[in-house]
């Protein structure tokens, strides 16, 4: 059989998605992003975002297409994210999907979208091996993932509790005065801070006894205490030291992420990391990740940003590697699931 050819497609949030896949050969990949229409509000509105992928769904998936020098009918399947996101989004891509899978008469697949920024690192790095895990952490997950077999064998080893690491960067980055989103913010200011000025909790770092599992996080504690700590500082009259705050908070996130990430590969020695998600931009995760996988023999990959971020290449990605597994598409009224496990 020839290499498949996958059209995949995003709406899980802000960014609405597609690309082209043949195999692991990545032939387009186009974005368009609501952020900008968000930022004024501090944070994703799901109905700015649904309208706007309604806007824009039909000139990015024409777009993927004419970039890749293809049209519908050169597609071997199509793939869409079925979940976790918003309801109203997901909606938009999954209905789009299904009514161009209808009239061209292709076999679709509703994947989820956590999976698919596992599967994207394929296109730089090559093959998974079995047995690897991963690290998927953006504004609204924060996931640690045993993956034996992209296509049928991904298992939760960890969840946040609360926050996933980018809000939780988000809701400091508000408090301390930046545009949203703050994540970048708070990175660059940390690059100039001392991370050990501040005391801050690293989120569960041993699991909290009887009720969560030691690979889960949680990083609500580490807001509040942050929060805590300026206001005190304010309610004297006192300076607050953005620098040393911005630094203390990423190496607390950024530590608990790296060492849950190796004990995880320790439990199921496994030697390859891989890490996804838009907060793998931070530079503070990705030396604690680096540093660590270096100590421990673990072979850290961590994709271009481009490839981290939401897009269509994770989504088509992924639906290659069903479809060369042999696994049947979905059932033409799948549902949309916003909080696909
Ligand atoms: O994957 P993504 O683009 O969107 C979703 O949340 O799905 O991730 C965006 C999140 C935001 O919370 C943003 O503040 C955070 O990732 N982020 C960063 C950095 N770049 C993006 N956080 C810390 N440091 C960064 N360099
Ligand atoms: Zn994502």
């Amino acid at each position: 059989m020839n290499a498949p050819i996958i059209l995949g497609i995003e709406s899980t949030c802000d960014e609405t998605a597609a690309a082209v896949v043949e195999g692991k050969e990545l032939r387009s990949n186009v974005v368009a992003s609501s952020m900008e229409e968000h930022a004024r509000y501090g944070g994703v509105i799901p109905e700015i975002a649904s309208r706007a992928h309604a806007q824009a769904f039909v000139p990015v998936v024409s777009k993927a297409l004419a970039d890749a020098n293809m049209t519908i009918d050169d597609v071997d399947a199509i793939a869409v994210s079925a979940g976790p996101g918003l309801a109203g989004c997901l909606a938009v891509g999954v209905s789009g999907a299904k009514a161009l899978a209808w009239s061209a008469n292709k076999p679709i697949y509703g994947i989820n979208h956590v999976i698919g920024h596992v599967a994207v690192t394929q296109l730089q790095f090559g093959d998974l091996p079995a047995n690897t895990m991963a690290l998927i952490v953006s504004g609204g997950h924060t996931s640690l993932l045993h993956v034996n077999d992209i296509a049928r064998d991904v298992q939760v080893v960890g969840t946040t509790l609360d926050d996933a690491a980018g809000e939780c960067f988000d809701k400091v980055a508000r408090l301390l005065g930046f545009p949203y989103p703050g994540g970048p913010h708070i990175d660059r200011h940390a690059q100039l801070g001392d991370p050990h000025a501040l005391k801050v909790p690293q989120g569960l770092t041993q699991g909290k006894a009887g009720k969560a599992h030691p690979y889960d996080f949680s990083f609500s504690g580490v807001k509040t205490a942050i929060a805590r700590w300026v206001e005190n500082r304010q309610a004297q009259g006192l300076d607050v030291p953005v620098d040393d705050v911005c630094a203390s908070l990423a190496d607390s996130v950024a530590q608990v992420l790296a060492k849950k990430s190796m004990m995880g590969c320790h439990e199921y020695d496994s030697t390859t990391m891989i890490v996804g998600g838009g907060f793998s931009a931070n530079s503070q995760l990705r030396a604690a990740l680096r540093e660590a996988g270096e100590k421990h023999g673990v072979d850290v990959r961590i994709p271009d940003i481009k490839l981290c971020t939401d897009n269509g290449a994770m989504v088509a990605m992924l639906g290659s590697n069903l479809v060369e597994a042999g696994v049947q598409p979905s059932a033409m009224d799948f549902p949309i699931d916003s909080a696909m496990p």
